[in-house]
């Protein structure tokens, strides 16, 4: 059955590509019918809530609504409104639901955040990545530094107090001082939640057709380290890999994902994952926002063997500090913990996990692929 999903909405357009995103996004072109991208989201949102909740028990699961809606992209702050809110409208959504929206600071519609307010989202992730301008513009950004900070007042005074600023390290030609700057800046913000990625170069984008320098091992080792300690020291608890909140606002939305739990997932490319009586499935929408518009209802499902099962558990559940519970593993996988125990106790031997947890150790978080590794079948 069901347990409490949470919904994601994917926009695929932005005003232009960055280099080194792999993210279904598409450039924008004035002819974008938002009207008609709406009409294919509440015709996929039929037809996913008659086949995915078709077990009347599922059905009961939705009664209490959506705990969480994350609106991604792409750039979901392109969309109207009044769009935006005619979709919430349409959805169950539990009284006190986490609504998320990405949004990128320089694209004009941020003078619209408390129309967004109003529509019912209530929590701004906002994509900053950098705040040295010579660095946005290699990242190949439509915005600079000043327009983030303006982006983050605006959405302020708008009334928004769950903010989230998205960071990258590790970019071309990065110091540590560098590093430690974007963070200091970010933070100067008092953002509730920072988001901190390492920049990945992902196969078939920009960067990975034309590598830029990247900083050495050492380096992004020593930023690594010194970030954490910053945030630490200004009250921004590292929840998972790269998440750190404070005061307690963690992304319930994230966790929910990481706590391999389920989501319903809306619009061009999303992806889903729901278990039913079937087991456990991964939907999955048409990319291209033309054949997914000409074909809204159109889903692919994917029943995950029992044997990816514990690999994408672990893959998720492990990025968590402080991981889950055994009982977890169980309850979101329908798999035994003996089904695992020789290659777990290994791992403990090795000082990689816990003995009375599902969770890595300090060690075994920096070596996580190693971890993961035991479990690919
Ligand atoms: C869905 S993406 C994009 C959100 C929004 N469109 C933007 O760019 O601000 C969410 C975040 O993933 C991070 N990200 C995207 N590509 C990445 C990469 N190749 N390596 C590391 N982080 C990446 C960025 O910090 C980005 O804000
Ligand atoms: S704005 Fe965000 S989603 Fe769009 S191309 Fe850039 S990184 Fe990707």
């Amino acid at each position: 059955m069901l347990n409490n999903p949470g919904l994601y909405v994917h926009f695929p357009w932005c005003i232009k590509k960055c280099p080194y995103c792999d993210f279904n996004s598409h450039p924008l072109k004035d002819d974008v019918d938002q009207q008609r991208y709406l009409n294919s989201l509440l015709e996929d949102w039929q037809e996913q809530i008659t086949s995915t909740f078709a077990d009347a028990k599922d059905t009961q699961s939705l009664d209490i609504g959506f705990k969480t809606v994350f609106f991604g992209g792409g750039t979901p702050s392109l969309f109207k409104p009044h769009l935006m809110a005619i979709l919430l409208n349409e959805l169950p959504l539990a009284p006190d639901a986490e609504i998320t929206m990405e949004a990128n600071p320089g694209t004009q519609e941020y003078t619209d955040f408390e129309e967004y307010l109003s529509a019912g989202i209530n929590r701004l992730s906002i994509g900053a990545q950098s705040f040295q301008n010579s660095q946005l513009e290699k990242l190949g950004r439509v915005h600079n530094r000043d327009e983030t900070i303006a982006a983050v007042a605006k959405a302020k005074s708008a009334g928004f107090t769950n903010i989230n600023i998205d960071l990258m390290w590790g970019l071309p030609g990065q110091s540590l001082e560098d590093a430690l700057f974007d963070l200091e800046s970010a933070i100067s913000l008092s953002p509730q939640h920072i988001s901190w990625y390492q920049l990945t170069i992902e196969a078939k984008t920009e960067f990975a057709k034309r590598p830029p320098l990247l900083p050495i091992d050492g380096i992004l080792a020593e930023i690594e380290n010194a970030g954490n300690v910053l945030l630490a020291s200004r009250g921004y608890h590292r929840y998972e890999i790269s998440a750190y909140a404070k005061d307690g606002a963690y992304c319930h939305h994230n966790i929910n994902y990481w706590s391999f739990g389920d989501y319903v997932g809306l619009g061009a490319g999303a992806h889903g994952k729901v278990s039913n009586a079937r087991g456990v499935l991964r939907t999955q929408k048409a990319s291209q926002p033309r054949l997914y518009q000409n074909e809204p209802r159109k889903t692919s499902y994917q029943t995950v063997t029992k044997s990816q099962l514990t690999l994408e558990f672990m893959m998720n559940a492990l990025r968590l500090i402080d991981g889950t519970d055994i009982q977890t593993f169980t309850e979101k996988t329908g798999l035994q913990w003996q089904s695992i125990q020789p290659q777990w106790e290994a791992l403990a031997q090795q000082g990689l996990v816990q003995t009375n947890r599902c969770s890595t150790t300090e060690l075994g978080l920096r070596y996580l692929d190693t971890v993961l590794e035991k479990f690919v079948s």
